[in-house]
């Protein structure tokens, strides 16, 4: 009797579930294909990002389905069995267990993911691995509330550092990623990857950059809140040929790990030796990703135009704002914004050499 009316109610609920069989399956074509269509993400700047994309892919195809399959059994669910007026009272029949449903609903899941798992790891171990002929750039990255600076080897061994990044187009690059203060994340969204910049350790990522179109400019942007000015703290990498780089590369190298950077406004005509130690401090600790300085190439506007704030001040005032920045805020900016650490991690000498260059270079 009982065995009667279950097969009854099965035999009802057919039409309803060919029916939502068939919606699903039309729903999770449009899905999948409008997911691969649709542009989640900015162009490729790198080898990496290709294999990420095509995961990401992968996962779009996987799981549109699932989310379509567990979306249209709530809502025939929902409206097949819905309590009736009359009904307030009634117990749903006694069910005790499906052992082949959850066989199913355990053992499919479980595979597709241990899979797609597998299919993970061999990506990261791909976009991870190091080139096979060892000819790697290594860049040392270093955050700082609230600017990137990049650190090259030039020729000769000698060491310079930018407020823009370079890459060579095709050849692997190794970032070492540090961070002065606090936590910051060095991201560039074109290649993909990103990773913490922590105080007192070194991370590590490796791309190949790669050149799309005439395109070869991608934002450095930080993903870690990190203070006050972490949404301004966004710099430019470039992606140059290789020879071309090779050539930026030795032409750094030989001034000396001069005036590097800064909008590659390096160079300064007419600042005189006086000055120039000046000129590389600010270089160096990033000052030119938030202020404008003409001298120096630079245009930020995180903070104020030195330029103009500058032209009618003392040096002992450029020396305050410099160490104590919260001494006096210029009209229009917020208290806070610039880090109040360079005092203590920029050597006297050579904040003494930059306020001498801010005020040579300001006063008109
Ligand atoms: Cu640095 Cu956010």
């Amino acid at each position: 009797m009982r065995a009667d009316m279950e097969r009854g109610r099965d035999a009802t609920l057919r039409p309803t579930v060919i029916r939502a069989a068939v919606l699903g399956a039309i729903a999770s074509i449009i899905g999948v294909v409008l997911g691969l269509l649709i542009n989640w993400f900015p162009a490729q700047g790198s080898t990496q990002a290709d294999k990420i994309d095509t995961f990401w892919d992968v996962l779009i195809i996987c799981s549109v389905p699932i989310f379509v399959l567990v979306a249209t059994v709530v809502v025939v669910s929902v409206i097949k069995f819905r309590m009736r007026p009359g009904e307030e009272d009634l117990d749903g029949p006694p069910i005790h267990g499906n052992t082949r449903l959850e066989v199913m609903w355990t053992s499919l899941p479980a595979t597709l993911l241990i899979a797609l798992c597998a299919y993970a790891y061999i990506v990261l171990h791909d976009i991870e691995k190091a080139p096979a002929k060892g000819n790697e750039l290594h860049v040392k990255v270093i955050g700082q509330q609230f600017t990137w600076q990049f650190e090259y080897t030039g020729a000769g061994g000698k060491k310079f550092t930018t407020t823009q990044l370079y890459v060579p187009e095709g050849r692997s690059v190794k970032f070492d990623v540090t961070s002065k203060d606090v936590l910051h994340d060095f991201w560039v969204p074109a290649w993909r990857m990103k990773i913490d910049a922590v105080p007192g350790i070194t991370t590590h990522y490796r791309i190949t950059p790669k050149k799309t179109g005439h395109k070869v400019a991608y934002p450095v942007v930080c993903a870690e809140l990190c203070g006050l000015g972490h949404a301004f703290m966004r710099q430019t990498a470039h992606i140059l040929p290789e020879q071309e780089f090779n050539d930026w590369l030795a032409k750094q190298g030989q001034a000396g790990g001069g005036a590097a950077g800064g909008g590659g406004a390096a160079g300064g005509g007419g600042t005189s030796p006086d000055t120039a130690a000046g000129k590389q401090v600010f270089a160096s600790n990033g000052c030119a990703s938030c202020h404008t300085l003409s001298d120096a190439g630079a245009s930020g506007n995180v903070g104020p135009d030195l330029d103009k704030a500058l032209a009618t001040r003392d040096d002992a005032f450029i020396k305050q704002s410099i160490v104590d920045p919260g001494a006096f805020v210029e009209k229009g900016f917020q208290n806070g914004i610039m880090p109040a650490t360079y005092g203590k991690d920029i050597k006297p000498a050579d904040i003494d050499a930059l306020v001498k260059y801010l005020s040579s270079v300001t006063h008109k």
